[in-house]
């Protein structure tokens, strides 16, 4: 298993590309399996997108994909198709899920492994198939796998997601446009990435509105020839902003759009972080006397749990107590024990982590988690006195494109072994 070895302290300076959204890009992908001939563009090249693409393999579809350019080409011609979603790719990657409303309303049946859980949480898909039902699928979980079959086809229809679900959202969309009738969903969730999803929907042809947190969505997609540039990733987005706060003279962060993350623009300001916000670029630098904050995870356009790890970092930099409430996933706080190995201070009560500061932190050997664990211990490792080793960062692999290459470029000293 591969190591980052990270010596902290190091002054970073220069620009990072900001690569595209691996959250909008799943759901895009699994949307794929409804046309023909779809072009992505902007597609971050990280192990999820593989094991994503694989899937598509799997099932029948045929991709050719350019790292140099970051884009991929999908072409399902209905052939040999197979409606399966197996364990061994859904396991690694929950979002292999979405595969299931898109296969059931193009093939009428589906056979989905439930993903399981994994280190945040239960990840349960109740809420994806209580929407599905909704539509009228018939859903059956047999031997760890979800048997839906839609045999007269899927019937436009209105309900309430009871709670707000990013991937419940996403499925039920790429099921109802190819409902017969209108489907009127309330509770929706709204991150920019179903808003992207939605933008790449109407490339189909098909009418679908959002208002608050209602979607309507008037069915009969057609199949286009169509190219979609994904937007830009705001969690790598957020991720290095906090990075650049905690250790850049002058950090440049290109290719983003200001607008996806305003929550978290406000947060880093009133906690006296110094940044320049400019149309398509944001300029970040490391500030002094950061200040506390409390802040509490919620679905967009709340202060997103994907950004929870990371921003801890900072807080530990902070003068006084932090508290961060995690309201999204059970089991959000696994960084917590390797973070208070490097010598921060943070104490858990009731799902609230305080977090006290300003707190020297110091290298260790510590081990990666999940996604944003794993790159909220790179953060720590950059501020951290003398030399860090991470373990099991395969978890950084699946969502952040040439991580140690964008930091090294902004002259961190990290290695990979
Ligand atoms: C998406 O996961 C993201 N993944 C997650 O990012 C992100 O943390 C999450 O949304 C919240 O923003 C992708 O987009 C691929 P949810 P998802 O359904 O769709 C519960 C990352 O690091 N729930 O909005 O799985 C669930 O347990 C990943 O990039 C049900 O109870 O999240 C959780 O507590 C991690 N029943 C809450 O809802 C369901 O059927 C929110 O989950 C579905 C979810």
């Amino acid at each position: 298993m591969q190591k980052l070895i990270i010596d902290g302290k190091k002054i970073l300076s220069g620009s990072i590309k900001i690569s595209g959204s691996k959250n909008s890009a799943l759901p895009i992908l699994a949307a794929s399996i409804l046309n023909k001939q779809t072009t992505i563009k902007n597609i971050p090249y990280v192990n999820d997108i593989l094991t994503m693409l694989n899937l598509l393999k799997f099932i029948g579809l045929k991709y050719k994909l350019s790292k140099k350019k970051n884009s991929v080409e999908v072409t399902n011609l209905d052939k040999k198709i197979n409606t399966v979603a197996p364990y061994k790719l859904v396991k690694t990657m929950r979002a292999g899920v979405l595969v299931l409303g898109p296969l059931l309303a193009r093939y009428g049946n589906a056979k989905v492994s439930l993903p399981g859980g994994c280190a945040i949480g239960t990840r349960p898909v109740d809420l994806h198939l209580f929407a599905l039902k909704k539509l009228g699928a018939k859903i059956q979980i047999k031997n760890g796998y979800i048997l839906a079959s839609a045999p007269k086809g899927l019937k436009g229809t209105s309900f309430r997601f009871p709670s707000i679900s990013v991937g419940a959202t996403e499925n039920v969309i790429l099921a109802a446009i190819k409902a017969k009738g209108v489907t009127i969903i309330e509770n929706c969730a709204i991150e920019p990435e179903i808003k992207d999803l939605i933008n790449f929907i109407k490339k189909l042809g098909v009418k679908i509105k959002i208002k608050g947190r209602k979607i309507t969505i008037i069915g009969s997609m057609k199949e286009k020839k169509i190219t979609h540039k994904i937007i830009c990733d705001r969690i790598e987005l957020g991720t290095y902003l906090i990075g650049g706060a905690l250790t850049a003279k002058k950090l440049r962060l290109k290719n983003v759009d200001p607008k996806l993350i305003k929550s978290e623009i406000f947060i880093l300001k009133k906690m006296g972080v110094k940044m320049k916000v400019s149309k398509n670029y944001i300029e970040i630098y490391k500030s002094s006397n950061i200040k506390k904050i409390n802040i509490k995870t919620a679905p967009y356009p709340g202060f997103p749990t994907d950004l929870q790890a990371q921003i801890m970092i900072l807080m530990t930099q902070a003068q006084g107590i932090s508290k961060i409430k995690e309201n999204i996933f059970e089991n959000r706080f696994m960084h917590v024990p390797e973070l208070k190995r490097m010598g921060a201070k943070i104490e858990i009560r009731n799902n609230i982590a305080n977090i006290s500061g300003p707190c020297a932190l110091t290298g260790a050997e510590v081990m990666a988690t999940d996604l944003r664990a794993s790159v909220s211990l790179v953060l720590a490792a950059l501020i951290a006195d003398k030399r860090t080793k991470i373990n099991r960062i395969y978890h950084l692999d699946r969502g952040y494109q040439d991580l140690e290459k964008k930091l090294i470029k902004c002259k961190a000293q990290i290695n990979r072994v």
